[in-house]
């Protein structure tokens, strides 16, 4: 039988029932992100006192920080009912308009993975976000001609793991741009305690902390290792999460005190070991390590570069001294003297 793997970003389609019973419904439930919960808390009080439609807002961040979350949070804050499509799954201008037209007044259309909708669908939705109104194309040929249709006020959030491949034009449209962080183990130990109690199971002293160390600052990674955690304290220790517990259950699963995987690892190796250090472009990397630069951009590296490990420069990638540590090499004296001499370019 294969190793479960808790740590996996994929889900089945679209969210999973375990990770939707886990999900706070309201911003007194939302862990960290203060600023951004704060923020948004303004404009939906602001929105409700005045009578007026929320302002669009765009999420962006890595995946598992809680972008679909807040959308939801967001809509029951309203009020309002939210309906929910992504990118990928507007292939015509008619599914667009199609979900458009099925708005109720103040409602909420959320809209993931929104960098991955197509140009011609994103002008479709200029409009609509700017004037509440949709031009579309009925009939074809001769006599092919436009009808404007007025849309009832409506609240776009969209949420994005890569808010660098969204348009200025659409990004511009958005009232509010929230861009979530990694948490802190402190925040993680508060998600992995409440998720605990949902799912009914008790945590003795420090199991909480020592699964949030090993969740690289994601909620949905430290609630997958919460499952595994509770699964193994079950068939292996009577069903009592201790610290001790969940720390032999996450070794099992090959996760180190700071939550790096064979990924993280393999990452590091090769900037070391193949490239000497770094510079190197992401795509060389893709290639040596066998996984898609996209992935490597949105999901492994941010966490790397927040931790110190990595530095992304104008040339490249660059492993940091901290890369070396990790491994257990000695960081050469020459390249994190030269280091220094590589700009920062985000
Ligand atoms: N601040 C938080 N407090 C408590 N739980 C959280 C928080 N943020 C996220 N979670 C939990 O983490 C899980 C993943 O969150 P969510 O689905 O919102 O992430 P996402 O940013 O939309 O990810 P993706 O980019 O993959 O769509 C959910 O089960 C949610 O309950
Ligand atoms: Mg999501």
């Amino acid at each position: 039988m294969s190793k479960p793997d808790p740590k996996s970003q994929e889900l089945e389609p679209l969210d999973s029932a375990f990770e939707v019973s886990l999900r706070p419904p309201l911003f007194e439930e939302f862990a960290g992100q203060d600023k951004t919960v704060e923020r948004l808390q303004v404009m939906v009080e602001a929105a409700k006192q005045r009578g007026d439609t929320l302002q669009h807002i765009l999420l962006s961040g890595p995946p598992g920080l809680g972008k679909t979350t807040l959308a939801y949070i967001i809509g029951n804050a309203m009020g309002a009912e939210v309906r929910t499509t992504s990118g990928p799954m507007i292939d015509k201008a008619g599914d667009l308009a199609g979900l458009l037209t099925n708005i109720e007044r103040g409602g909420v259309l959320f809209i993931d993975e929104i960098h991955r909708l197509q140009p011609a669908i994103e002008e479709y939705l200029y409009p609509a976000m700017e004037d509440f109104k949709l031009d579309i194309v009925i009939d074809q040929g001769p006599s092919a001609r436009t009808v404007r249709l007025n849309l009832a006020p409506f609240t776009l959030v969209g949420a994005t793991t890569r808010s660098g491949m969204i348009s200025d034009p659409l990004r511009s449209r958005f009232g509010m741009n929230c861009r979530l962080d990694y948490y802190t183990a402190e925040t993680l130990a508060k998600i992995v305690s409440r998720s605990a109690g949902l799912l009914n199971s008790e945590l003795e002293p420090g199991a909480d902390m020592e699964i949030a160390r090993r969740a690289r600052g994601t909620p949905r990674i430290a609630n997958n290792l919460l499952r595994w955690v509770r699964d193994y304290a079950l068939v292996r220790a009577g069903g009592r999460i201790t610290a001790q517990t969940a720390a032999e259950a996450l070794t099992m699963l090959d996760i180190d005190s700071e939550g790096f995987d064979e990924m993280d690892k393999r990452i590091l190796e090769a900037i070391i070991g193949l490239f000497d250090g770094g510079p190197v472009g992401v795509n060389s990397l893709a290639v040596a390590i066998g996984e898609e630069s996209g992935t490597i951009e949105e999901v492994h590296e941010p966490y790397l570069i927040m931790q110190g490990y990595v530095k992304r420069t104008a040339q490249g990638r660059v492993a940091m001294p901290k890369a070396y540590r990790k491994l257990g090499l000695q960081a050469p004296k020459a390249k994190s003297e030269q280091s220094e001499f590589f700009s920062d370019q985000e």
